[in-house]
């Protein structure tokens, strides 16, 4: 049987995470039947479900999951079918304390809560394969099967010895010899010359700072050793039949060890789970970043473009720390169909219905403690409504002119205690970058380094502190074709083992910027330093010296006063230029928006009220203009076409309601 992808017939996957192994069958069929109220064609079963799968070793109780899976093919929804290898029931770890997990601090973890197990003991990758092969023995030609959903947000890391014995492995693969890892980690350092692979360890607690090349190497090979615990079970749900995509949700946050552009080439579909961590305007600025990352990976990760979904969201609250914040009426909505318009294959949730009990049990849910019969399940059943109207518009292309490069390993090198400031993060400035450019009205990619930069006129590389040869060579590619660049402080200062560039920062682009920084001057977390021009440098400043750029604006105060802040230098008909500080919100924003017109972008629609986000997408039928209103205002917007999700003509202006979504499908021009 040929089992089609969810996305393939041109509609948008609409649901969420379900877990009838929570309640008794008679909920199973009302919730079913809300489902399809709702217009869920989608939802993603077993995600935690090992226990009731497998209660002892090797005795599997696969009836209810055969149930659940014919009920929901019965009413038309598909199930993206989760292996359960997030959680490991209490026997396993009893059975295999081996594999529970260490800490740096060289605490072995105790079974109690989820994902507490060792991804590198060969008794929890046998147990994974073991259950993963049953799951695609059992229901790899299932009807109801559309996706594979391997795992949950790989994540979690290790210390114990397995992990150790690992890491030599995948050491002795990476550098061939320990003449090679002594220089890459600069071990004549503080006396850490190996002559031995048995002395190289994982970077457990030590005494002081700790090796910053052992600190990096052990995340990206963690990220690997991950990588290959899904790809394992990929492979084996493959094989079961060639035809049903698998995936995994990939955790976005500094903490995950994972560098997720790496495991783009290894997915059918990019999935992502996104929870805005603020609840102001910082909700929607993060979801286009969320969604304009994802969309790199899938554009670029496997050297063919992929699809990408929105995986999981919160149906209500915004979980900020310290307390739930609810999502007013209609901004669910936008949050998701912002998702669709930079994409996304669809929306989901997490989760479809509140359990009684549990760890999350206060986290939201399509249908609450409360039932059904509220705004929430109102709401989200509006959304389903319209996500169908938006059937056979997805994915196409988004227009972006801007590039954002991100680069995991750039964000784990900052982290190292021993940089000349603490806080340094290379995924919040690429972050502000989009920002900036958000509130600007022009939409960016975000893409890994070496990415094809296909449509980016300016490329902008934010504290992206490591740089290979290779993504040297890539940024001057980019230039080279006559594109412009845009480089903030703290990139390219080391190479990709995070050993210092020498001869003055950055060294990696000097040439290319026309500059030399002699010095770092970081600044206190509430320190600002005054910027000509007006507006000031928040973070971090330097001593810059001019070789080649011309200056934009100058320090008026602070250690590097009466030196140069931002520069620029012509390269052929481009500029590439220098910002030494994080300029304020706004000076940022005005700066990105003069270096992308002087690169010929402009905004997505120029015209738009402030609040009113604008992205355009590219279809084979034309383009389409989304415009999500995140004001509480009506508001006017110049476009001509046609609205889909009212069916309303729109002859030259189009009054977008007060938190409100439109869909135009332009007319040519
Ligand atoms: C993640 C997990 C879910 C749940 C949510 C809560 O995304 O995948 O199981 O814990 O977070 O926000």
């Amino acid at each position: 049987m040929t089992t089609k992808a969810p996305w393939s017939d041109g509609r948008l996957c609409y649901g969420g995470d379900w877990n009838p192994e929570q309640w008794p069958p008679q909920v199973w069929r009302e919730d079913v039947a809300l489902m399809r109220a709702a217009g869920i064609n989608l939802v993603t079963v077993g995600v935690f479900a090992w226990s009731r799968l497998e209660p002892e070793p090797g005795r599997h109780t696969l009836d209810w999951l055969d149930r659940v899976l014919d009920l929901l093919h019965a009413a038309g929804i598909r199930a993206a079918l989760s292996t359960p290898t997030a959680s490991p029931p209490p026997w396993f770890s009893l059975r295999h304390p081996d594999a529970l997990p260490v800490t740096a601090d060289g605490v072995r973890l105790t079974h109690g809560s989820r994902d507490t197990y060792c991804a590198a003991a060969p008794a929890y990758r046998d147990a994974a394969r073991s259950i993963a092969g049953v799951l695609a023995a059992r229901y790899a030609h299932h009807p109801a099967l559309a996706l594979w959903h391997v795992h949950n947000e790989y994540g979690t890391t290790c210390h114990c010895p397995h992990a150790e014995a690992a890491f030599r492995r995948w050491l002795t693969g990476r550098y061939g010899d320990l003449d090679a890892l002594n220089d890459a980690w600069v071990t004549s350092f503080w006396s850490q010359h190996y002559t031995d692979w048995a002395q190289v360890g994982a970077p457990r607690a030590t005494q002081y700072l700790a090796n910053p090349g052992q600190l990096l190497d052990f995340r990206r090979f963690w990220s690997d050793t991950l990588l290959s615990a899904y790809t394992e079970q990929r492979d084996l749900l493959r094989a079961a039949n060639p035809a049903v995509p698998v995936t995994t949700n990939y955790v976005l946050g500094d903490w995950v060890p994972v560098d997720h552009a790496r495991w783009a080439r290894e997915v059918d579909l990019i999935a992502i789970d996104h929870y805005p961590s603020t609840a102001d305007l910082g909700a929607e600025e993060q979801t286009a970043f969320a969604a304009d990352l994802a969309r790199g990976w899938a554009r670029h990760g496997a050297g063919r473009p992929a699809p990408w979904l929105l995986a999981e969201s919160a149906p209500n609250q915004i979980h900020t720390a310290g307390r739930m914040h609810t999502k007013e009426p209609g901004r669910m909505t936008r949050h998701s169909l912002a998702h669709v318009a930079r994409g996304s294959a669809g929306v989901m949730f997490f989760q479809w219905r509140a359990p009684a009990g549990g760890a999350e049990r206060f986290h939201s849910a399509v249908v609450s403690h409360a039932g059904a019969d509220t705004r929430v399940f109102r709401e989200a059943a509006a959304l389903g409504a319209a996500l169908g109207r938006l059937a056979g518009t997805a994915p196409g292309r988004v227009e972006a002119g801007v590039a954002i490069a991100y680069d995991a390993a750039s964000g784990w090198a900052l982290r190292h205690p021993g940089m000349p400031r603490a806080g340094l993060d290379h995924p919040g400035e690429a972050a502000a970058a989009h920002r900036a450019l958000w509130h600007a009205g022009v939409t960016a990619d975000v893409v890994p380094p070496g990415a094809p930069l296909d449509g980016a006129r300016l490329l902008v590389l934010p504290a992206l502190y490591l740089a290979s040869d290779a993504t040297i060579d890539w940024v001057r590619r980019h230039v080279d074709a006559g594109g412009h660049l845009l480089v903030t402080w703290l990139s390219g200062v080391a190479d990709e083992h995070a050993r210092i560039r020498l001869g003055g920062y950055p060294g990696a682009y000097r040439d290319l910027l026309g500059v030399r920084v002699e010095e770092f001057h970081p600044l206190a977390d509430d320190e600002e330093v005054p910027l000509t021009g007006g507006g000031t440098g928040r973070i971090w400043s330097e001593t810059v010296h001019l070789a080649g750029a011309e200056t934009v604006s100058v320090y008026a105060g602070g250690a590097p006063a009466g030196r140069p802040a931002i520069t620029r230098h012509r390269v052929g008909d481009a500029y590439a230029w220098y910002v030494s500080t994080r300029p304020d919100d706004d000076t940022y924003r005005r700066l990105l928006t003069e270096a992308a017109r002087l690169a010929g972008v402009t905004p997505t629609c120029p015209d738009a009220p402030p609040g009113v986000e604008a992205v355009r997408r590219h279809d084979t039928d034309g383009s389409l203009l989304h415009l999500l209103n995140h004001t509480d205002r009506p508001q006017r917007v110049p476009v001509a076409g046609f609205e889909l999700l009212t069916g309303a003509t729109v002859d030259g202006v189009l009054t977008v309601a007060p938190g409100g979504v439109a869909v135009v499908r332009e007319e040519p021009s």
